[in-house]
């Protein structure tokens, strides 16, 4: 197994992103150790300059964000941790594979339709072409599997797309260059939404900050956060079923559940019939309970930037041995000449 993954380092690590991918990449560094597959892990860094962004911030973002995952579980030892900006082997995949991508479907990602807009013409070249390095990202160490949260299915579609196209045209049948990656999406907490509104997800971009639990809030920003989510104004239901129709409910029983370890049916056994006054304290102190730990080793670790640093160039040093043979291949199988 080659697990790989990446996350963009543009603001707080939210609770989205930890139930939807990092708890995942943790339990699969685990899973690795015992059956000798290995895990890579890295900060998009690059994919965060398809939107207008501020260098400074992302530069802190960066070793934020290496802090922030460690706080959860990554073992740099145990797992490979990079930044793609010092591994440029990721680029110039992309540029490889670029003839093999087609525009219409690029056209057809819904995560380029959400962002653009109505204002397509005035989008950078890289949030377009944004995709393709997704693809470069996974295909160049050879992945098997990818776990995202399921926002991220349709590009892992696309790079097995391209894998298979790439291994059509270019690689005799029997030897095909490319892996097909299999996306993993954890069934419990695919989606998080935003607290203040549950037919949005949960995200960095979002302006109100009130609208996630980013890991590093402190206790009381947590209690409060929880406390002014959007809900309605009925009690819970007994069953998952009467949460049809509730989506606000829904994701706050739904991250109690997954936070606790237990099923939707088990949380609504216990709070059925109850209002949100007793649930959402209930539920607020679990997140303090559980985030706490992850909370406090964060703020540590965030303080030495050299340690920070140093970990991203090991890390990037490893990747870059992984990333090289198969980027090898890619140029011989084009007809690239390299000496
Ligand atoms: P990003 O940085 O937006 O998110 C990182 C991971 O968190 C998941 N996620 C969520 N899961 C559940 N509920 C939510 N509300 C939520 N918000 C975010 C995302 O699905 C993702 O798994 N393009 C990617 C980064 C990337 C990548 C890759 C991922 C670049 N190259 C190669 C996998 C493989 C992104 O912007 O994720």
């Amino acid at each position: 197994m080659r697990i790989v993954s990446g996350i963009q380092p543009t603001g707080n690590l939210h609770l989205g992103n930890y139930l939807g991918a990092i708890r995942n990449w943790v339990a699969m560094q685990e899973d690795a150790a015992a059956t000798g597959g290995q895990c890579l892990y890295f900060l998009a860094d690059l994919h965060a300059i398809s939107m207008p962004h501020v260098p400074a911030d992302l530069a802190a973002n960066t070793r934020e964000m290496v802090a922030a995952l460690v706080a959860c579980g990554i073992d740099p030892d145990r797992s490979v941790l990079f930044n793609q900006a010092q591994v440029p082997q990721h680029s110039e995949m992309q540029w490889l594979l670029n003839g093999t991508a087609r525009m219409g479907w690029l056209n057809r990602m819904t995560q380029w339709k959400d962002k653009a807009g109505k204002n397509r013409e005035g989008q950078s070249v890289a949030l377009f072409t944004y995709p393709v390095l997704q693809a470069a990202d996974v295909l160049i160490y050879q992945a098997t599997h990818v776990p995202v949260g399921e926002d991220q299915k349709q590009h892992l579609e696309l790079a097995r797309d391209i894998a298979q196209k790439f291994n059509n045209d270019f690689c005799p049948e029997d030897a095909p260059l490319f892996t097909l990656p299999d996306p993993f999406i954890p069934p419990e907490a695919a989606r998080i939404m935003s607290l203040r509104d549950g037919s949005s997800k949960m995200s960095k971009s979002d302006p109100s900050d009130m609208s996630r639990i980013n890991m590093t809030d402190d206790a009381d920003t947590i209690m409060q956060k929880i406390k002014k989510a959007k809900t309605d104004p009925e009690p819970l239901p007994g069953d998952k079923a009467g949460l049809e129709g509730r989506p606000e409910a829904a994701n706050l029983v739904g991250i109690y559940a997954v936070m606790a370890g237990v099923s939707v049916d088990n949380v609504l056994a216990q709070f059925g019939g109850e209002g949100f006054g007793k649930f959402k304290p209930a539920l607020g102190e679990l997140l303090v309970e559980k985030l706490a730990p992850i909370n406090t080793r964060f703020l540590e670790l965030r303080e030495d930037r050299e340690a920070l640093d140093a970990i991203l160039r090991k890390g990037a040093e490893k990747a870059r041995a992984l990333a090289i043979p198969t980027l090898e291949k890619t140029y011989d199988a084009l007809g690239l000449v390299r000496g």
